[in-house]
């Protein structure tokens, strides 16, 4: 057995008091695996004197987290404080100084990963970071590395899930069904990250550039949330045997030559396995081409589970310190451009209040075939004023269904556009 390795932790909140936890309840087994003892040198924390889930010995509790990631017996540091600044700033200076570094950190990682990998002299570990426990940053960057990834499509947030899924048992709106997440704790107080698809969409970056090799950033990926989601949309996909579901999607263009990176509500057949991923669960598909279809589920959030993860890669990097190596480094080399949403080619749900009379379905059939856009199926709900007709497309691209919108708006018949929304997962899973 080696002497041990000197972990440091940045944070003790909900995930980094189970990393605390985990780190002494399975001391031996970890030691084992790695071949040598993790030993907690020291944990930065915001306060001195707060309760802990898990208690943490005083001798071991700093305010001081830039003299604790810079110490010379550190070899390991653990950042699971989140946010850009201090985050960005410590982990820099614990690269400086050699030192490993293991991230949960979404939103650094998508916005500055650059930085961070070009900075990087040891590990940077962050399977934490996407997904929680779902082991999907070292599939894509070490098993699948060999294959050639055509699409990543999948459900990466928690809270957004367990909203919608409410919403879609219940008949409950936006409002109440976020107060219930709220009230459990599956929902922030200030829930706008979530709800509003900024963490999706950081996810959604890391993802991407892992898939595809290339460079991807929170900036590139199209993000819309769930706050304008109404019972009635919801009802309206249940009543045609759809669900709505918040999805991150990075998907290669047909040519191969560009990708499109997403986050926003869909519609998803409820025979997609994906539409039976309820409450707080993630789950993502990734489409390569030898592989096929692989699916990843189970708990996206949470501090034991994403601990989990965290774990992982402290035994990883601890195993590459001991034999002297690295693990794999970020590969960008493909460059392939990141396309433009108006480039995303999908099928959509469009409702239109109407006038129920003699030509407005013609009419309104009209504008869609002017912009090259073909319809699947329409049909009508309610009649005289409260006529709505529901129309389905096939695939066609978003500046073409956008511009079809634009036009509806226009037409004296059509009252309101009542609801457009991308439909996704028909092909055969
Ligand atoms: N808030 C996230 C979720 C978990 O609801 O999935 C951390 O990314």
């Amino acid at each position: 057995m080696s002497k041990p390795l000197k972990v440091a932790l940045l944070g003790c909140g909900v995930v980094g008091s189970q990393v605390v936890r985990l780190l002494t309840e399975q001391a031996d087994d970890l030691a084992a695996r790695v071949g040598a003892p993790l030993e907690l040198a020291g944990v930065a924390v915001r306060r001195m004197g707060r309760k802990r889930d898990v208690p943490v010995p005083d001798e071991l509790l700093t305010t001081d987290a830039h003299a604790l990631v810079t110490r010379d017996d550190v070899d390991i540091v653990v950042e699971v404080i989140g946010g850009i600044e201090p985050a960005r700033a410590l982990i820099l200076a614990a690269m400086a100084g050699g030192k490993s570094v293991v991230s949960a950190n979404k939103a650094l990682l998508a916005e500055d990963g650059a930085t961070l990998h070009a900075a990087n002299r040891a590990d940077l570990y962050f399977e934490a970071a996407v997904a929680g426990a779902i082991p999907l940053i070292r599939p894509l960057r070490e098993s699948m590395a060999g294959d050639r990834v055509h699409r990543v499509l999948g459900i990466v947030n928690g809270t957004t899930n367990y909203i919608l899924d409410k919403m879609d048992s219940t008949g409950a709106s936006f409002a109440d069904a976020l107060e219930e997440a709220q009230s459990l704790g599956y929902a922030e107080a200030d829930p706008t990250a979530d709800v509003e698809g900024f963490d999706a969409a950081a996810k959604a970056a890391i993802l991407a550039g892992i898939a595809f090799h290339t460079r991807v950033t929170a900036a590139d990926v199209h993000r819309e949330g769930i706050t304008e989601i109404s019972a009635s949309d919801v009802a309206s996909a249940k009543a045609m045997g759809y669900v709505i579901k918040l999805l991150a999607i990075c998907a290669r263009s047909e040519d191969g030559r560009s990708v499109g990176v997403r986050v926003h509500p869909a519609m998803i057949p409820r025979s997609h396995p994906l539409a039976g991923v309820r409450e707080a669960y993630n789950a993502v598909f990734v489409e390569a081409e030898s592989a096929g279809r692989l699916m990843f589920y189970g708990a996206g959030a949470g501090g034991a589970p994403t601990a989990s993860a965290v774990l992982g890669d402290l035994v990883a990097v601890g195993r590459n310190r001991l034999a002297g190596t690295r693990g794999p480094s970020e590969s960008v080399y493909a460059d392939l451009a990141v396309h433009p949403v108006g480039e995303t080619v999908t099928r959509y749900h469009v409702s239109l209040d109407v006038a129920d009379k003699p030509g407005v379905l013609a009419t309104v059939a009209d504008v869609f075939s002017r912009h090259d856009v073909s319809i699947q199926t329409v049909r009508q709900e309610g009649r005289g004023d409260d006529a709505q007709l529901v129309l389905v497309t096939h695939r066609a691209s978003d500046a073409a269904l956008s511009a079809t919108v634009e036009d509806l708006r226009d037409l004296d018949i059509v009252r309101a556009v009542a609801g457009v929304m991308r439909v996704e997962g028909d092909e055969t899973p």
